[in-house]
């Protein structure tokens, strides 16, 4: 997620932002930049890189100016570089914006201020914010112009805008993405997070969705999207900084499980934004289809589980035939693999290393390479022709939650568009399916809600010695993430096997309360098969715990020791709130045990040797 620091005040705005942005760091960024107002001008200073790199370009250098907005970037439509960070100014600097989020429909707006003879400076979507700004500003009707502005957005965001010739103002607008304002004594500030600003003041405003906050020295007017004046109460912050940087929650991890509708929100959005299925950097379309006959993904750990079910719907859906490997063994099997496959890696922080050399071998294989990595700019997003970004913000806890099930929603948009290319799907099938990828956040929302529910079951596990994970198709993919996920945080062995498995000898393990988690999301077939293995491993002494949706309660309940029912949901996309669900048993387990949750023993959270 980006920073946003805004500052206006009896004081020199520079290092207040630059401290203020330092604060926010923990949120991930690859740019930074500051925008100051003095003398009726803007002047702005933003660069690819740490903070250090801006300081020191600051270094020695004049910037007054006591109105001021900074802004920390996490790349998400264009790469790191100068041009594209932030704050972004209009064309005749007379507004200067920072943003945090994503504007969904960033491409017709484009296009329409394009038409209007605007040329823009970078390939942000946050570009458009400024242009349309200064269409409707006046030269004394900041605010207004900023309302006009912001009903044109769709998407999730948070906004600093400050304009030349009205100093001692800043506007703020809150849509989606958390935004505050801290009430000094003289100077007033407003922040992405407490943290930002917890060392000038505790006094702050949490901005309500779609407030606009006009402020200056003295004074914080709030209005509605319509500049209706409203009222909010003053909170005081208790917490400390470090508790801030997790918005309350104990650990990331459980604050990045529950990001996960957003995340999804924040990756299909721009993707869906218009009528078809758009990858940014994936100019997926008949004639690039027409040169691929197979597909070949590699991955490592969680992002390897996204890749197999990669594999089962792009099969099932598109009927195009695809291997997969976790990428430390394609890299040394000589790979069959030429220029019509599609080679995809798949990585969250995009530094993998074993997944970084197996895209370097199909690359000189001469295969067609995609990557799907959550870190624009990254070794792998770099290194790889065409690319589909899963916009989930930066995932701080070295457990991977919300990183899978954006991946899964990339891979689920993939394989329709796939399917709708090469004509497996009449444009009815494709609507419903495209549509159901609206509902995944909602999807996501049903697991998440039963957290306390899911706790006491972790409770009944945390003294197992092993634990099995079963399932079949989708429900075996996620059986293999909730075992990997319970492994690497509780300590905890546990394995995943294809549910149709166990008789072939894995049975032989259970005796009397042996844990088995079994995933039964998937309809009827699959369903009634793992309903029986089910009661072979009841019959065995084990404790089963299942998950299910909701219109299969009554052919289970009976059937097992505890039961998570999620929404009526698609099959299709069934892997993410079961997904969740089992993060959240791994969570409390690792908690139930005082594990290190954010960083377990032995991991890092990127894997950059081999
Ligand atoms: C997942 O929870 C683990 N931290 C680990 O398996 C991780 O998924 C793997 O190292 C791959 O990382 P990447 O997605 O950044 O390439």
């Amino acid at each position: 997620m980006c920073g946003i620091v805004g500052y206006v005040g009896y004081q020199d705005a520079t290092d207040i932002l630059l401290n203020g942005l330092a604060k926010l760091d923990y949120r991930g960024y690859d740019s930074a930049g500051i925008a100051l107002v003095h003398n009726n001008q803007i002047k702005i200073d933003k660069y690819k890189g740490k903070l250090e790199v801006l300081a020191g370009h600051l270094e020695g250098e004049n910037r007054p100016g006591k109105t001021g907005i900074g802004h920390t970037r996490w790349a998400t439509h264009g790469k790191p570089s100068d041009a594209n960070a932030h704050p972004h100014p209009s064309e005749d600097m007379s507004i200067a914006v920072v943003h945090n989020g994503i504007v969904e429909n960033y491409k017709s707006l484009k296009n329409e201020l394009i038409e209007n003879g605007v040329t823009f400076a970078s390939e942000t979507d946050t570009e458009v914010i400024s242009h349309l700004v200064r269409s409707y500003f006046d030269g004394n009707n900041i605010l207004e112009a900023v309302s006009k502005t912001v009903k044109r957005l769709k998407g999730a965001y948070a906004l600093c805008i400050c304009a030349a010739n009205e100093p001692g103002k800043i506007v703020a607008v809150k849509k989606d993405n958390p935004l505050i304002i801290g009430i000094g004594e003289n100077e007033n500030f407003v922040a992405s997070d407490v943290p930002a600003i917890i060392e000038h003041t505790r006094q702050i405003y949490t901005l309500s969705q779609g407030t606009i906050a006009l402020v200056t020295a003295d004074s914080v007017e709030l209005f509605d999207e319509d500049l209706n004046p409203i009222t909010a109460q003053v909170e005081q912050v208790t917490w400390s900084a470090e508790a801030a940087t997790k918005a309350g929650y104990e650990h990331f991890m459980l604050k990045e499980i529950y990001e996960q509708p957003d995340a999804l929100q924040n990756t299909f959005g721009s993707i869906l934004d218009g009528e078809a299925i758009e990858f940014e950097d994936f100019p997926l379309d008949k004639e690039l289809l027409s040169g691929i006959s197979r597909i070949y993904m590699a991955a490592c750990g969680t992002a390897y589980y996204a890749a197999s079910y990669g594999k089962q719907i792009i099969e099932k859906i598109a009927r195009i035939p695809v291997e997969i490997d976790v990428a430390s063994e394609f890299r040394y099997k000589n790979p069959i693999i030429s220029e019509d496959t599609l080679f995809v890696a798949v990585s969250q922080s995009g530094e993998t290393a074993d997944t970084l050399e197996s895209l370097r071998l199909a690359t000189t294989s001469g295969a067609k390479v995609l990557s799907i990595t959550n870190v624009i700019g990254s070794a792998i997003d770099r290194e790889t022709r065409y690319a589909i970004h899963t916009n989930a913000g930066p995932e701080i806890a070295v457990a991977s939650t919300k990183a899978f099930t954006t991946q899964v929603i990339c891979l689920y948009l993939l394989a329709i568009e796939l399917a709708r290319l090469s004509g497996k799907l009449t444009p009815e099938e494709y609507k419903g399916y495209r549509k159901a990828a609206f509902d995944a956040p909602e999807y996501a929302k049903s697991a998440i809600t039963q957290n306390d529910a899911i706790k006491e079951i972790a409770l009944k596990i945390a003294e197992a010695q092993s634990v099995f994970f079963i399932g079949r198709g989708v429900d075996f993919c996620c059986a293999q993430e909730g075992s990997l996920k319970l492994k690497e945080l509780s300590y905890i062995h546990a394995e995943a096997y294809q549910s149709g498995e166990l008789k072939h000898g894995p049975i032989a393990l259970l005796q009397d309360g042996s844990p088995v988690i079994a995933v039964c999301t998937q309809s009827t077939e699959l369903f009634d098969k793992t309903l029986n293995n089910i009661k072979e491993v009841k019959a065995r002494g084990a404790y089963v715990f299942a998950i299910a949706k909701k219109h299969m309660e009554s052919e289970i309940i009976d059937e097992v020791d505890d039961l998570l029912l999620i929404d009526d949901g698609p099959d299709e996309l069934s892997l993410i709130p079961a997904a969740i669900a089992l993060q959240l048993l791994a969570y409390h387990t690792a908690v139930a045990l005082e594990r290190d949750v954010d960083k377990p023993r032995n991991l890092a959270k990127s894997v950059t040797v081999e």
